[in-house]
């Protein structure tokens, strides 16, 4: 069945929208897809306060992750959504689907045994469906058994994204207030 990925080791189901999402690294080639999502997404860039990044800054930190053997760079993939025309830009080059969001983790960041997540972002279009949360569930299983804890650094005054990380079962563990706050959850 087209765009049914279900095979997928990486693919999961989310429960709300019945959407498949495949996750898969990003390389400095998708830095033009990546900048159009973030040209969409321009509110997170507000709230912590940094200009929408050029192309060639999105470029250069692709490559910087693909340098660093503890960084990933991850693009939420998914089929067409229901009812939303999406950017053109925002078609996966390496798949039938679309991309409707990034996230970016560490390992051993930032003690050995834990993973940061430094962003995780989901196109407006396709928020508040369950997206993030399968993004977050399936991220905690590929981790769980080599990750002891999982973290999500969360910069500026970013209410929602503490809202969305709480509903997931993470706590308040790292104060580095006013630029950032951690939110921790032991994986079993
Ligand atoms: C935060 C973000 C990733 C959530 O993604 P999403 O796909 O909309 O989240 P989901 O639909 O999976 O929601 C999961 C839970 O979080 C809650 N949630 C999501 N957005 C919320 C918001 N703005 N305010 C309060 N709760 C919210 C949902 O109610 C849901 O709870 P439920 O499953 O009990 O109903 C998304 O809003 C985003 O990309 N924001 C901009 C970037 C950002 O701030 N990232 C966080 C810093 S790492």
């Amino acid at each position: 069945m087209p765009g049914d990925s279900t095979s997928e080791p990486a693919a999961v189901r989310s429960q709300r929208l019945d959407l498949v999402l495949s996750m898969r690294t990003a390389t400095p080639a998708d830095s033009a897809v990546v900048h159009a999502l973030y040209e969409h997404n321009p509110q997170y860039f507000d709230i912590i306060s940094i200009p929408l990044p050029t192309t060639d800054e999105v470029a250069t930190e692709l490559a910087a992750a693909a340098r660093d053997e503890r960084r990933v760079i991850e693009l939420v993939c998914a089929p067409e959504l229901t009812g939303v025309e999406l950017d053109p830009r925002l078609r996966d080059r390496d798949g039938p689907g679309w991309v409707v969001g990034y996230l970016d983790y560490k390992l051993d960041y930032p003690e050995v045994g834990d993973a940061t997540v430094n962003l995780l972002l989901i196109h407006r279009a396709a928020r508040e469906r369950g997206v993030g949360r399968n993004v977050v569930q399936q991220l905690e299983e590929r981790l769980s058994g080599r990750v002891n804890r999982l973290l999500a650094s969360i910069y500026g005054r970013n209410l929602a994204a503490r809202r969305f990380w709480e509903g997931l079962g993470y706590r308040y563990a790292i104060d580095a207030r006013p630029v950032v706050e951690w939110y921790g959850k032991t994986l079993l």
